[in-house]
């Protein structure tokens, strides 16, 4: 067959395919469903253990300086004061004031407006006064009930001169919506009404702990896996013997009571994250056991860790690793963007902030992020606990000891210059310089943070596609395949029998199939025709399958190893076939 045409599909088709081959289901679908809750079915969820597993090979065994942690998704409270979710995790809301009492997020009012049907009713009477003002005679009264120029038309008059000037449809709508003199308000979306001055919602799920319902048992299901890592940093750089540069990473669900969960599993209320906390040596520090800071230039060669690197170099290094591992998974580098949050958008403590964005079908969305977090949360977590959080590092002692007077002192002034260009003060910058000529600091942070779901949806969106075919006698057809990367597909390997009636060709593919099954997660098919058992595994992703054929039976012992992507098939001893294999999906 040859490949004719490589359309990609929209977001519906794929949700279709997800849930009639058993990878996403709705939550609770025979109640109902619950909105921002998703389950994995049995393809699903090997899909989702193969991301977490390639990333956790990637990022923690293949490296020797990230350990791992799986800690518990409800901490003690004081926890979340100490981060600060518990006073800034929080979403600004707004209720509609007007006919529908809708509660929405108040910076997402003007996005729900874009999808509107007021909008979309307004759009198509832009500078036509006299057809608005029919409109909201008319048609708005059930499109836009709460609209002020709905329920007070006579206010069109005054306004009508300039409904012939307004080209822009936000601008149309808060004239419509609002009397004179309440221009900076939000109107509602839904109805037209005016909504409340937002107030922030927290977003951290509460629970109770214990048998009695007080206040003071109240505790958070855990909004990020970050925090536990900040929290037993102590114990596993001690327990693993390990001082900073040195990672601990984690996989695990984390929970928000997100307002609009949204665009199928990319929002949800419970998700999966993948995150590392990167500890390394604050600048200061780098510069007196090495002389100076290696500065992050073009030419930086950030293939291995270097010892004199500061932490941009170490930020870039992350956003790097990221990029490599989203690659060999499967994303193009042309599918995500990479976007570096400008100074004012970074959180105070940030120093820099890289959003690897995927080109989903809804838009350039955030598939993740890595940030430089500073000392920030090491810092928070001994301030509120009152425990230690610094390291005591010989080598840099040591390295202040050889430094002469005058030269601590020339360090000292050169540091708290730099403390206070970046706002700081020269008691905190003193204090810190007082802790590190004794070799202690508390480490810095670079934080890269994924979302397994996230990915998911962002490598089955990538691989899905609907190709058209034509075979050789000229017939039409349309192939429906999952390019995904052999790592990352569910089922790694088909085996099919090439007839079910031949019982020594059944035996010898069935255990061929049995000695593909210890190593991979395999699929046996036995019925219907080739060409339709090779279409059911081409919709799920499945990168290879093997047909034991007569010839494996009666002549050479070789079978068909066919691949998904070119649709070839080439002929394989069965005792080639695992290392072929393993070659192909862990290559
Ligand atoms: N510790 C840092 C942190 O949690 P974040 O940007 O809030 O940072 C990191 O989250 C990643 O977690 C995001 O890039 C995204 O992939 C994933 N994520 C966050 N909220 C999510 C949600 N409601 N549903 C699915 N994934 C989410």
């Amino acid at each position: 067959m040859e490949k004719k045409d490589t359309p990609k599909n929209s977001l519906e088709a794929l949700v279709s395919l997800c849930k009639r081959r058993g990878f996403i289901f709705q939550s609770s679908e025979i109640y109902g469903g619950f909105a921002g809750f998703w389950d994995y079915g049995p393809l699903g969820c090997e899909m989702k253990r193969n991301i977490k597993e390639s990333w956790w090979r990637f990022t923690v065994r293949d490296r020797e300086d990230v350990e791992g942690l799986d800690a518990s998704i409800i901490m003690h409270p004081a926890t979340w004061k100490a981060s600060g979710h518990l006073d800034t995790f929080s979403d600004p809301m707004s209720m509609c004031k007007g006919a529908c009492r809708k509660l929405m997020r108040a910076d997402q009012i003007w996005d729900v407006f874009a999808e509107s049907a007021i909008s979309e009713a307004l759009s198509g009477m832009l500078t036509e006064a006299g057809k608005i003002a029919s409109w909201c005679k008319g048609k708005g009264k059930s499109v836009a009930p709460g609209l002020y120029t709905v329920q007070h038309p006579e206010y069109l008059e005054k306004i009508f001169e300039r409904l012939k000037t307004i080209t822009d449809v936000k601008e149309l709508f808060v004239l419509l919506a609002t009397p004179d003199g309440e221009a900076d308000v939000l109107p509602c979306p839904n109805c037209g009404g005016i909504m409340t001055e937002p107030r922030p919602f927290n977003l951290m799920f509460k629970t109770i702990v214990g048998p009695i319902e007080d206040p003071s048992n109240v505790a958070y299901l855990r909004p990020e896996t970050a925090q536990a890592i900040f929290a037993e940093f102590g114990n596993v750089m001690v327990s693993s013997r390990q001082m900073p540069p040195f990672g601990i990473g984690q996989v695990g669900k984390s929970f928000r009571n997100e307002v609009t969960p949204r665009n199928y599993i990319f929002r949800s209320r419970e998700f999966e994250q993948m995150e590392v906390e990167f500890f390394i040596k604050p600048d200061e520090a780098v510069e007196l056991l090495h002389g100076h800071v290696a500065q992050l230039t073009d030419a930086t060669d950030l293939s291995e860790p270097q010892p004199d690197w500061g932490w941009e170099c170490w930020h870039k290094y992350w956003v790097e690793q990221r990029k490599i591992w989203l690659v060999k998974n499967g994303l193009p580098e042309a599918s995500f963007v990479e976007y570096w949050q400008k100074p004012d958008e970074l959180a105070h403590y940030a120093r820099a902030c890289v959003d690897i964005e995927y080109r989903f079908p809804f838009g350039v969305q955030e598939l993740e992020g890595i940030a430089a977090r500073s000392d920030f949360d090491l810092s928070r977590h001994q301030e509120h606990s009152g425990k230690s959080m610094e390291v005591f590092d010989e080598p840099l002692k040591l390295a202040v000891k050889k430094l002469s007077e005058a030269e601590k002192a020339a360090f000292r002034e050169k540091v708290i210059a730099a403390w206070v260009a970046r706002g700081k003060t020269p008691e905190a910058a003193n204090a810190f310089l007082d802790r590190l000529f004794e070799g202690r600091y508390i480490p810095h942070v670079i934080e890269p943070s994924a979302g397994v779901d996230r990915m998911a949806l962002a490598m089955l969106c990538n691989a899905y596609e609907e190709q058209a075919l034509v075979d050789e006698k000229g017939k039409e057809d349309v192939r429906t395949v999952l390019h995904l990367a052999p790592a990352i597909a569910p089922v790694k390997v088909a085996v099919f029998p090439l007839v079910k009636n031949k019982p020594e060709l059944y035996a010898l593919a069935r255990s061929i199939f049995k000695k593909l099954q210890r190593r991979y997660n395999c699929f046996w098919d036995e019925s219907g025709a080739i060409g339709r058992r090779y279409r059911r595994q081409d919709e799920i992703g499945t990168p290879f399958c093997v047909t034991v054929d007569f010839d494996t039976l009666e002549k050479d012992g070789t079978v068909t190893l066919r691949d998904r992507d070119t649709m070839k098939q080439e002929r394989i001893s069965v005792e080639a076939l695992i290392c072929k294999l393993d070659d192909l999906i862990f290559g």
